[in-house]
């Protein structure tokens, strides 16, 4: 069911790689919402992650929901493995390809929520005129490729005006890059209701410490919410 509460969602790219299935499993003991993975071709980003193979692998530790951003361009060649993966969300860049609006609809016809992402310079505009196609607006807060990047402060009021835009409708707006305690409070209040942190829930902890895990996922979600009352 569709809510607007606070969700963190942990981005596996500052797990341990070579124990994906643990990492995923002990975050969300600790709290986790939802499991954000990011695949990354080296072309439209300059790094290379993972493909539909591993998002497949890992598919049966995720209890929670598996939320898939990828930076791929063009992406619609590779939308079907990753829905047929598993992904319960697949998120595209508006930047990707020509025909956002087709490429959002092959995402709901292969069975998964459909997601935009915006990178920094692509105005909400883009999106105007496509809301219905549309689940989730992920207004990106760093230049994608890469975790513990530093929180870019324009996109809170990016992240406000989407809130306006989107009015009454049914869409979740995820913020991605530099979230923690800090500036979760920030992009919460604007209307982002999905958390996604890497280094800032990864920090610290591991499989055989699990609870630090906790802590971190605590403090981003706590700082968010005390924001929504206050
Ligand atoms: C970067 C990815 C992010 C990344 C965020 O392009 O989209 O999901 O893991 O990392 P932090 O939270 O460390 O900025
Ligand atoms: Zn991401």
């Amino acid at each position: 069911m569709f809510n607007r509460a606070i969700k963190i969602a942990p981005s596996i790219l500052s797990a341990d790689f070579a124990n994906l299935g643990a990492e995923i499993r002990a975050v969300e003991a600790e709290g986790a919402d939802w499991i954000h993975v990011d695949p990354m071709d080296g072309h439209f980003v300059p790094n290379l992650t993972i493909g539909p193979n591993v998002v497949a692998a890992i598919r049966p530790h995720v209890k929670t929901f598996m939320d898939v951003h990828l930076m791929i361009a063009p992406a619609d060649p590779y939308i079907e493995a990753f829905a047929k993966a598993g992904s319960d969300m697949i998120t595209i860049h508006a930047e990707a390809g020509a025909h956002l609006q087709r490429s959002l609809q092959m995402v709901r016809d292969n069975g998964a929520k459909a997601g935009v992402a915006l990178n920094m310079t692509t105005p909400i505009s883009h999106l105007e005129h496509i809301l219905d196609s549309v689940d989730m607006v992920l207004v990106m807060t760093i230049n994608p490729g890469f975790g513990g990047q530093k929180f870019n402060a324009s996109m809170v009021e990016k992240v406000r005006q989407m809130r306006a835009m989107i009015g009454k409708r049914p869409i979740h707006i995820e913020v991605d890059g530099g979230i923690d305690p800090t500036t979760a409070p920030l992009v919460a209040a604007a209307g982002a209701d999905v958390l996604v942190a890497g280094s800032a829930v990864f920090r610290g902890g591991s499989v055989d410490n699990p609870g630090i895990y906790g802590q971190n996922i605590r403090a981003i979600r706590d700082a968010a919410n005390a924001a929504l009352k206050g």
